[in-house]
């Protein structure tokens, strides 16, 4: 049977709030996307890396692959908007999968930018899927988890 998947990577800790209420919500299993390499914790260095990542199209090294995402035929991404985009790990996330044929939507959590260019860049890394758009992550209500996700 099919099922679905929040996946979320998280910085600061708002994307993982959201994502364990989102999974809650729809009975989904979660996975967090944690970078082999860990970001700097002092923000400004934080935004440096990022720039860089975003510049050269780096694919960081993930910790852990999802075990067999062929139960899933629905992924929630969960993540902060860094630099109007997605973080690279996202890409690199999706890039390990085959996700032809996956449903893929987003909630974008940040800083007052909104979602960026986050939905159009997870599109080019996962071919075959059919991705939404993504919603802003700040302050969503259940209601507002359930009706976007037609629950
Ligand atoms: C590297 C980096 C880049 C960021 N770039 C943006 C941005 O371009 N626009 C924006 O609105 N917020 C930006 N932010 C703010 C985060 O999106 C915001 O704080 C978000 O809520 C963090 O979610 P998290 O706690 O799950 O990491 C950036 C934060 C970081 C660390």
């Amino acid at each position: 049977m099919a099922g679905t998947l929040v996946a979320y990577f998280t910085y600061s800790g708002n994307a993982k709030k959201v994502a364990e209420r989102v999974a809650e919500l729809a009975g989904a299993d979660l996975f967090e996307i944690q970078t082999a390499a860990p970001y700097s914790t002092d923000y400004q260095t934080c935004i440096e890396e990022a720039r860089k990542e975003i510049a050269e199209h780096a694919r960081p090294a993930l910790t852990a692959k999802v075990e067999d995402i062929g139960k899933y035929d629905r992924l929630i991404l969960g993540f902060p908007n860094w630099c109007s985009t997605c973080p690279m790990p996202i890409l690199s996330f999706l890039e390990a999968y085959d996700l032809t044929g996956m449903r893929i939507d987003s909630f974008v959590t940040n800083g007052g930018g909104g979602c960026g260019n986050s939905a159009e860049d997870i599109r080019k890394s996962s071919k075959g899927a059919e991705v939404s758009e993504s919603i802003n992550g700040n302050d969503l209500t259940d209601e507002r988890i359930k009706e976007w996700l037609g629950l």
